[in-house]
C-alpha cells in the first residue's frame, strides 16, 4: 500500500464552536511525498495535523465525521499511542517539547517509555544525534540551546522513535532565516535518505517551494489547491494565494501580464536568475 494518509469526506467542529474547523476534506498522500501546507491563520492547517496524530479525536472534544486513515489505521478507532510511534510532531516552539534535564535525555524519553532495552536506546541516540549534527549538545540542557538547536533536538527526539510520518507544524516560525533554511534542509534529506513521509506547514514559501512536490493551500476550512506548485502557480486566477507568494514568482506573473513568459516560474532567487538569464541571451540581449 502506498496511500500513508486518507482522507475522504473529512470534518470536523470543536465542541465550544459553531463552524466547521475543517470541512469536507479528501486527501491522499503517497509514502515519501514532501508536502508543503499553507493557507491564513485560523484555515485549519493545525486541526489537519491534529486528526494526523490522533489528538483528534481523542484529546481535543468535537464532531469528526467523515473517513481518516493514517498508515493504514483508522484514526477514531486507534489510540493516540499507536499512531504517535509512527507519526512524529514537531510544534513552532521546541521550548514547549522539551522538559527534561539534558539533550540525550530528552531524545531517549520517547524509546524509554515503549520499554525499548537500554543498549538499543543509546544506539538510537547515537545514531540520530550524529544524524542531525547535535552530538556535542548530547550534555546540555535544552534552556542553554539556540531557538535552532532547540528545534534540532525537538526534531531528533521524535526521529529516534523511526517515524514513518514526519509532520511539522510552523517549525521555522521562531527561527532566523539562517536556522530556519538550515532545518529545512535536514528534513529534506531525511526525506529523501529514508523515504520519511514530510508534511510541513509553512508561511514562507520561499523557503520550501523549491523541495516539494506538491502544495496544499487552504481557506476557511477547505482545500482550495493541492498539487504541483509550478502548476498552481502558474494558473491565471489564484487570488486568494497571491499574498504568499515569493517575489520570484510574483516577478513572474507581473512579467507574463506584461506579455513576457518565462519558460518556467522559479520558485526561489537562484531559480529566478537562472531562467531570466536564459531569457535574456534566447533574447541575445545577453551573451
Ligand atoms: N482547541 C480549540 N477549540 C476551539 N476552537 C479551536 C481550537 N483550536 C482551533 N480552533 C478553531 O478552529 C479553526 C482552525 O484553527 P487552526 O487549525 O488552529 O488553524 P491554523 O493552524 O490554520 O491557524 C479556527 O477557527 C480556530 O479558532
Ligand atoms: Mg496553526
Amino acid at each position: 500500500m502506498n496511500s500513508v494518509i486518507y482522507f475522504r469526506d473529512v470534518s470536523f467542529k470543536y465542541s465550544n464552536s459553531e463552524q466547521f474547523a475543517l470541512k469536507d476534506i479528501n486527501l491522499n498522500i503517497n509514502k515519501g511525498e514532501f508536502v508543503l501546507i499553507t493557507g491564513p491563520s485560523g484555515c485549519g492547517k493545525s486541526t489537519l495535523c491534529r486528526i494526523i496524530n490522533g489528538l483528534i479525536p481523542h484529546f481535543y472534544g468535537g464532531t469528526l465525521t467523515g473517513e481518516a486513515i493514517v498508515l493504514g489505521y483508522d484514526v477514531s478507532r486507534t489510540p493516540t499511542y499507536v499512531l504517535a510511534r509512527y507519526v512524529g510532531m514537531v510544534f513552532q516552539n521546541p521550548e514547549n517539547q522539551l522538559f527534561l534535564s539534558s539533550v540525550e535525555k530528552e531524545l531517549a524519553f520517547g524509546l524509554e517509555n515503549l520499554s525499548i532495552p537500554k543498549p538499543e536506546i543509546e544506539k538510537r541516540v547515537q545514531e540520530v544525534a550524529q544524524l542531525m549534527n547535535i552530538e556535542t549538545l548530547l550534555d546540555k540542557a535544552p534552556y542553554e540551546l539556540s531557538g535552532g538547536q532547540q528545534q534540532k533536538v525537538a526534531i531528533a527526539s521524535v526521529l529516534v522513535m523511526y517515524p514513518k510520518i514526519l509532520v511539522l507544524d510552523e517549525p521555522t516560525s521562531n527561527l532566523d532565516p539562517r536556522s530556519a533554511m538550515e532545518i529545512i534542509d535536514l528534513i529534506f534529506r531525511l526525506n529523501k535518505k529514508f523515504g520519511i513521509t514530510v508534511i510541513i506547514i509553512e508561511h514562507r514559501l520561499e523557503l520550501v517551494l523549491e523541495k516539494t512536490t506538491r502544495l496544499i493551500f487552504i481557506n476557511k476550512g477547505r482545500i482550495i489547491y493541492d498539487g504541483d506548485p509550478r502548476k498552481i502557480l502558474k494558473k491565471e486566477d489564484i487570488d486568494e494565494l497571491e499574498f504568499y507568494l515569493p517575489k520570484s514568482v510574483k516577478l513572474y506573473r507581473d512579467l507574463k501580464r506584461i506579455g513576457i513568459e518565462l519558460p518556467d516560474v522559479p520558485l526561489s532567487p537562484s531559480e529566478l536568475a537562472t531562467v531570466l538569464r536564459g531569457e535574456l541571451k534566447r533574447r541575445r540581449l545577453l551573451k
